[in-house]
């Protein structure tokens, strides 16, 4: 469906064409009036929009049944506004000339009713019969479009009073004229005779051949958007990590996105691969020289300037490692379903040898289904940094309706609201300045968003209400 255009900005009074607005306050300002109506329209667009379906699958079945079922809305409303009428109307004049033969033959030759009678049979399939008694009077019943039609081309035939009933009687249509002199002549024929209307068997059709047309549309949509949805499902699991198998059916379209997707996961597969190997290998290269270095520095004589190059060695391994993890992805772990709390308390230990005051508030109850090492190596990431930076931590788990979200917070400097996302950028490091005797990689915020999103959730930065950074953790 196509979006509903944003409304264009209220136009300013020209300048150049002082309008009435120019002389007086009270009067209104065309540009106000065009805004207040075109979100007038927005609204009335939104409503109608809410009313819509929102699937592929609803939106085509609409596309296909709407037109249908405006057609043959149209082609019965056709059929019995105009034809259905006009044909019925001749029938009935046909009729009527008919009656007003025999009324005419009779009056003319009172005598000869019999002929008239056997002629009327004969030629017009007209069953006429005669009775004293005066003319019963008009019912007051409302007469249906058959019986009016009738009744019409009777006054147009005859002059004199008649009573015609079209409706009541079963398949047989009754006319009963005054002939004069006390006498009554009564005519039946078959209703066929003033009705040619197969209405239900036409609306039987009409209902038959919608319900098939849309049976057929129902089956050939809903391939069709399967093949999209597998797309879709492939295209989702593939982001969590999952190669799940997919092969190209559907309209040609579709099948070309199928293949084109498949293409495009092969070629990051590859690199991803490539990436993996590389790092393995220069991490594997640069680790054995550092070893080396460590075993030889542990045999040394021990002195300050020792110290520090023990340090640093400490911290070449860490950035090691971080590039091994980041690289790697955690990609080969299956999913489980653990308890977060165990987990969070290890984490939590972890920054208490750290030496920061953690505080951890979550059910024992509480479960999820992830990848235990990189999930720990996600939190922990986040910990980690709220203990560096702050004095006070507090971890808390929360279920939510989408699942569950883990919050990170503490009492440090925090991150101002617009480098949030800068945080997550790898090897970003926002507070070099300000704190210079701390080195991280600058990985961390990465990783762990590359853990949340690989679980199909995602972490966002807040402000603490403890003051520092909030770091919330959503995990589906
Ligand atoms: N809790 C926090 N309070 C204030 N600033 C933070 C906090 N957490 C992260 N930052 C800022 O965001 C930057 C990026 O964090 P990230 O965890 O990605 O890297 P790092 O901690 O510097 O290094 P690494 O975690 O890889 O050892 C940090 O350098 C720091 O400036
Ligand atoms: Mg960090």
């Amino acid at each position: 469906m196509p979006e509903h255009p944003a409304p264009p900005p209220s136009q300013a009074p020209s300048p150049a064409r002082p309008g009435p607005e120019a002389v007086g306050e009270t009067a209104p300002r065309p540009g106000a009036a065009q805004t207040t109506a075109d979100a007038r329209r927005r609204r009335r667009w939104l409503t109608v929009k809410r009313f819509l379906p929102t699937s592929l699958y609803g939106r085509a079945l609409l596309i296909i049944i709407l037109p249908i079922a405006l057609m043959q809305g149209a082609v019965t409303w056709v059929f019995f506004a105009g034809y259905d009428e006009r044909v019925n109307s001749r029938l009935s004049g046909a009729l009527a000339g008919d009656v007003a033969w025999v009324v005419d033959a009779y009056t003319a030759d009172r005598a000869a009713f019999p002929v008239v009678a056997a002629r009327a049979r004969a030629h017009s399939d007209l069953q006429v019969s005669l009775r004293r008694g005066p003319l019963p009077p008009r019912d007051a019943r409302p007469s249906g479009g058959a019986d009016r039609i009738l009744q019409a081309a009777l006054a147009q035939r005859l002059d004199r009073p008649f009573r015609a009933d079209a409706d009541r009687l079963p398949g047989a249509v009754q006319v009963e004229v005054d002939a004069g002199r006390g006498e009554v002549l009564r005519v039946l024929a078959s209703r066929e005779r003033v009705s040619a209307s197969r209405a239900h068997v036409f609306l039987l059709w009409l209902a038959g051949a919608t319900i098939l047309l849309t049976a057929v549309a129902v089956v050939f949509i809903k391939n069709q958007v399967r093949a999209i949805e597998r797309l879709a499902a492939a295209a989702e699991a593939f982001g969590k990590g999952a190669d799940a198998p997919l092969k190209p059916h559907g309209a040609r379209e579709v099948r070309q996105a199928a293949r084109a997707f498949l293409d495009m996961r092969e070629r990051i597969n590859r690199h991803l691969d490539q990436r993996t190997a590389l790092l393995a290998s220069v991490s594997h290269d640069l680790r054995t020289p550092l070893t080396r270095l460590k075993l030889e520095l542990a045999l040394a004589r021990p002195s300050k300037k020792l110290d520090a190059m023990k340090r640093d060695l400490v911290e070449m391994e860490h950035t090691i490692d971080e590039y091994l993890a980041f690289a790697r992805g955690e990609g080969g772990e299956e999913l489980e379903c653990v308890g977060l709390r165990a987990l969070l308390d290890e984490v939590a230990e972890g920054a208490r040898r750290a030496g920061a005051e953690v505080a951890l508030f979550a059910d024992p109850g509480l479960t999820a289904n992830v990848r235990p090492n990189a999930l720990r190596r996600a939190l922990s990431n986040l910990v980690m940094n709220a203990a560096v930076h702050g004095e006070h931590v507090q971890i808390a788990a929360h279920p939510r309706s989408s699942g569950v979200e883990i919050i990170v917070d503490d009492d440090g400097p925090g991150i101002p609201a617009d480098r949030h996302e800068d945080a997550f950028k790898p090897f970003s490091r926002l507070d070099e300045s300000r704190n210079q005797n701390r080195k991280g990689v600058g990985l961390g915020l990465a990783i762990a968003r590359d853990v949340a999103r690989s679980h199909g959730g995602d972490i966002r930065l807040e402000r603490s209400p403890a003051g520092g950074l909030r770091a919330v953790l959503r995990l589906p």
